[in-house]
């Protein structure tokens, strides 16, 4: 946002109202600017620095948005779909002026932990393949993970289409006729973990990431559920 800007349009892009709404709240006083009430919607005003409250509370002007999800299954992560409902569609209007979208993606079927931004160059960061961020996942697989094929993950595994995946990290919770892994990828083929497990003839029966770089999965979040990162999370996310 520009340094100056009109005081409803500040207000309606901080998601207290349609452009309207606002309006009206600042011509029925309830809108100040440095201690002074203003009751002029074209009111220029820095977003950045002048101290502006709506109603008695001082709002926070800020560019960017994080928040963490715990995707549920049958959501697609995109932004909009013909078909389907997206996990956009689960957000409160006011985070939706932020033009916020899902940091890479998660399979229709898989839950667990996926950020929600609208800033590109953290997106960037987390998702460059050169980058190599890890990602936790949590799977329950449909045949029995032996400690041998900890070596094979490690190996990396050639994929249906001959890509060999990079070292990946594979941990045996439970082995029986179904297992339960955790596996850390450092890379986002397109179904990657399923067809890691294909490749060996077993298939991933649930899936759920648990942690995406230095940020974990808030597992008190249900499935559909959703929170604003801390402050810390972030600086951790942006240092990696
Ligand atoms: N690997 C998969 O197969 N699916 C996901 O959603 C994520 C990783």
């Amino acid at each position: 946002m520009a340094k100056n800007e009109r005081l409803d349009k500040v207000l309606a892009n901080m998601g207290y109202g349609s452009r309207k709404d606002v309006k009206r709240y600042i011509k029925d006083g309830l809108v100040t600017v440095n201690g002074n009430t203003i009751i002029k919607s074209e009111y220029k005003v820095n977003p950045y620095e002048d101290v502006i409250t709506i109603n008695g509370e001082e709002l926070r002007y800020r560019e960017y948005i994080y928040l963490m999800m715990n995707k549920p299954m049958g959501l697609v992560s995109s932004t909009d779909d013909p078909f389907t409902r997206t996990v956009i569609d689960l957000l409160s209007e006011e985070y939706l002026n932020y033009k916020p979208f899902p940091v890479g993606r998660l399979d229709k079927d898989t839950e667990g932990l996926l950020l929600i931004s609208n800033d590109g160059k953290l997106a960037h960061e987390l998702l460059s393949p050169k980058k190599h961020v890890d990602k936790k996942y949590y799977a329950e697989i449909d045949g029995t993970v032996e400690e041998e094929h900890i070596t094979i993950f490690k190996e990396g595994i050639v994929l249906d289409d001959g890509y060999k995946t990079l070292p990946a990290e594979l941990e045996i919770i439970e082995s029986g006729v179904f297992s339960k892994v955790n596996l850390i990828i450092r890379e986002g083929k397109f179904h990657q973990i399923k067809r890691m497990f294909e490749a060996l003839s077993m298939k991933v029966i649930y899936l759920k990431r648990i942690q995406m770089g230095t940020l974990i999965l808030d597992e008190t979040l249900s499935p559909g559920e959703y929170r604003e990162l801390t402050d810390e999370e972030v600086d951790y996310l942006k240092e990696r």
